[in-house]
């Protein structure tokens, strides 16, 4: 590759569900300042006419695209033209699925929840690094380069002075009283409940804008956590993160009760100077934040600053950009969301269900 040219990543996309569907339709989205470039290489599904389908459906404006489609995910792992295996099933699935493709040799970006526990992602981890493959987990909020800018604001240019607390709700109405036990949103097996559904983005704003350091060891929160269930299904997390050495808090909540606005403020950063609401429509997809100076005793809200990061795609094209320059590079992890990173969020999730009360049978095993 000379200087010029901009890495391809060959993905194998395995399963035909909703988020393969917007992580496809996102890399297909045409764009001016690609970091990399990137084909469907391979779809995967449970059977043939649903990868026929997906392909029909999400390339049809694309006849570039000429993925081989299989009636396995198996089939994905040991196509020698894919350089990188995007999974997209349910939690309860990830470590079989990683495992899978791992010992097939291939790289993997798996989504969020990563797995279940922390025990399932260490397993991984030793997996990949046995077998010397890529393996990252797909957590595109912290590739959005409005991260990168906030957390510059935060503490390079210090705008809102001392952080103090980060607040962070996710809202995603989710009817599990009335859904079939086979349902992700239902079965214990499959990772139901909202913490590890939902509540992991905003976790990842209080961990983003709380904690000054590029990713990598250091110092772990203070952790009080409760949990509510309807059918023995967690629906509403509510944790409280404290940092000692700062006295820094995040208020960090989830929960599938309640219905959500069309646009809201899905996070709030308190600083001693002033304070930032990021906006968006849930705090995976944020599309801006805005700047205020601190509030003093006056009634009116004060005169902020907007930063927009509006763009046509949902945003899925900076972890799939990133994972391609990583590969690029020879790196078998990403720098943005390193291994290290990705088990210590699942041990902090591991503590609030611990606290909470939520088990899963993998929990057991
Ligand atoms: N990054 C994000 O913002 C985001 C958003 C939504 C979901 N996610 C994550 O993506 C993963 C999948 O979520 P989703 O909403 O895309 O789920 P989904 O629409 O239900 O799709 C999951 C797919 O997994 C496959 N699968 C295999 N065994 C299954 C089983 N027993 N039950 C259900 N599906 C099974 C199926 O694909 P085939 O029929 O093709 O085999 C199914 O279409 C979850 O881990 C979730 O947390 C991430």
């Amino acid at each position: 590759m000379s200087d010029t040219q901009i890495p391809t990543c060959r993905w194998g996309i395995v399963t035909t569900g909703l988020i393969s569907s917007w992580f496809v339709a996102d890399l297909m989205m045409p764009r001016t300042d690609a970091k990399a470039s990137h084909i469907i290489q391979a779809i995967g599904s449970s059977t043939l006419q649903k990868s026929q389908d997906f392909a029909a459906k999400f390339l049809k404006d694309h006849p570039d695209q000429k993925p081989a489609l299989y009636s396995s995910y198996q089939d994905v792992y040991n196509d020698p033209n894919v350089d990188c295996v995007y999974i997209g099933s349910p939690h309860g699935f990830h470590k079989q699925h990683c495992l899978e493709a791992i010992s097939a040799g291939k790289n993997v970006l798996c989504e969020k929840a990563f797995t279940i526990n922390a025990a399932e992602a260490r397993e991984l981890v030793a997996a990949a690094r046995a077998k010397g493959t890529y393996l990252a987990e797909a957590m595109w909020l912290r590739h959005r380069p409005m991260v990168t800018d906030l957390r510059k604001l935060l503490y390079e240019e210090n705008v809102i002075g001392n952080v103090f607390r980060t607040t962070s709700d996710f809202q995603m109405y989710v009817d599990v009283a009335n859904l079939p036990p086979t349902s992700r949103y239902k079965n214990p097996s499959l990772g139901a409940g909202s913490m590890l559904d939902i509540g992991v983005y905003s976790l990842t704003w209080a961990i983003l804008t709380l904690e000054p350091e590029a990713p990598g060891p250091r110092e772990k929160p203070k952790i009080m956590a409760a949990q509510s269930f309807v059918d023995g299904i967690e629906v509403t997390t509510s944790l409280l993160l404290h940092y000692p050495d700062t006295g820094r808090q995040g208020v960090v909540t989830s929960t599938t009760e309640r219905r959500r606005d069309e646009s809201q403020i899905i996070a709030t950063i308190d600083g001693t100077d002033g304070f930032i609401e990021v906006e968006g429509r849930v705090p995976s997809h944020p599309t801006s934040f805005t700047v205020y100076p601190k509030w003093g005793s006056d009634d009116k809200k004060p005169q902020g600053k907007k930063y927009d990061y509006s763009r046509p795609q949902q945003g899925f094209i900076y972890e799939a950009d990133n994972t391609a320059l990583d590969l690029a590079a020879g790196r078998k992890e990403s720098t943005i969301m390193p291994l290290s990173e990705t088990v210590r969020v699942m041990e902090i999730m591991d503590e609030v269900r611990r606290q909470g009360g939520t088990v899963y049978p993998v929990d057991q095993a």
